[in-house]
């Protein structure tokens, strides 16, 4: 057992796609999250930025001396994978859990990816996917208004414009004949009802949160570090902006009110 939190990290508040999925299959361990809302959008950027940027969220989360480090964000997980891959501490990013929950649930071997530019230029996911399943037909697309919509809590499932969105970028995916799509960024969660209902219900959604929570847990497992039943887990927020609109997505995807629990961090100071 190891009593130390875990330290997540998005761009922004995709993130709490993973720490959602963390609270209830890891309802015993602390979370530290940092959504570095700031600097949105990375999936536009360089891969040299979002190292940098990775690098700086992981040297903040390092002070509070967490136990995993976790990128709950697609473009840090794809583009800056060795970043991620390269640290001491045990660590984890969405790829290779979304990727085997992809493979594992395809029937007919079309698996479409949706995430930001950043990623779908990596091609990270496709190389995991065929590590896989060398014959596996991937369909990526690119959505980087998705992002923004997310991030102005453009969620709900009747909303005209996310929903115009969503039927645009997925319908290359559909017309591929993918059965399987892969949430290949942390912000396309939160709009999984949208996407769910302009895919149809024969499409199996891969939430990339899930997944990694799901990876966490087998990790801490395996590594005899899972906090055991006896202390109730604690979230703690930071974001690099103004905290009112991470909390109001927060409350609606998290289903309680994290103000008290969210401060504001300046990134510049710390790093
Ligand atoms: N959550 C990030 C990701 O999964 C959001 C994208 C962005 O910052 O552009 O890629």
């Amino acid at each position: 057992m190891d009593k130390r939190p875990i330290g997540v990290f998005d761009s922004g508040l995709g993130g709490l796609s993973t720490v959602r999925a963390m609270k209830k299959l890891l309802p015993n361990e602390d979370i530290v999250y940092f959504g570095d809302t700031g600097r949105v959008p990375y999936g536009t950027r360089s891969n040299e930025t979002v190292e940098t940027y990775a690098a700086q969220d992981i040297k903040f989360l390092r002070s509070f001396s967490c136990k995993m480090i976790v990128a709950a964000c697609g473009t840090v997980s794809t583009a800056a994978a060795d970043v991620i891959g390269g640290i001491s501490e045990p660590s984890t990013g969405i790829t290779k859990p979304s990727s085997k929950a992809a493979v594992e649930a395809t029937k007919n071997g079309v698996i479409g990816v949706m995430g930001t530019s950043a990623t779908v230029n990596s091609g990270a996911f496709d190389d995991e996917i065929h590590a896989l399943n060398s014959t596996a037909k991937v369909i990526s697309v690119s959505c980087p208004l998705l992002v923004s919509l997310v991030e102005s809590n453009w969620i709900d499932i009747d909303d005209e414009v996310t929903n115009a969105a969503v039927k645009r970028y997925i319908e290359p995916i559909l017309k591929g004949g993918a059965d399987t799509v892969i949430l290949g960024c942390t912000h396309f969660p939160i709009l999984a009802p949208i996407i769910q209902k302009i895919a149809g219900s024969d499409v199996t959604l891969i939430d990339s949160g899930l997944e990694e929570a799901r990876y966490i847990k087998a990790e801490l497992e395996k590594r005899d570090m899972k906090n055991d039943g006896s202390h109730v887990g604690t979230q703690r927020f930071f974001v690099s902006d103004k905290t009112q609109n991470f909390c109001d997505v927060a409350s609606v995807l998290l289903g309680e009110d994290i103000s008290e629990k969210c401060e504001f961090v300046d990134i510049f100071k710390v790093i």
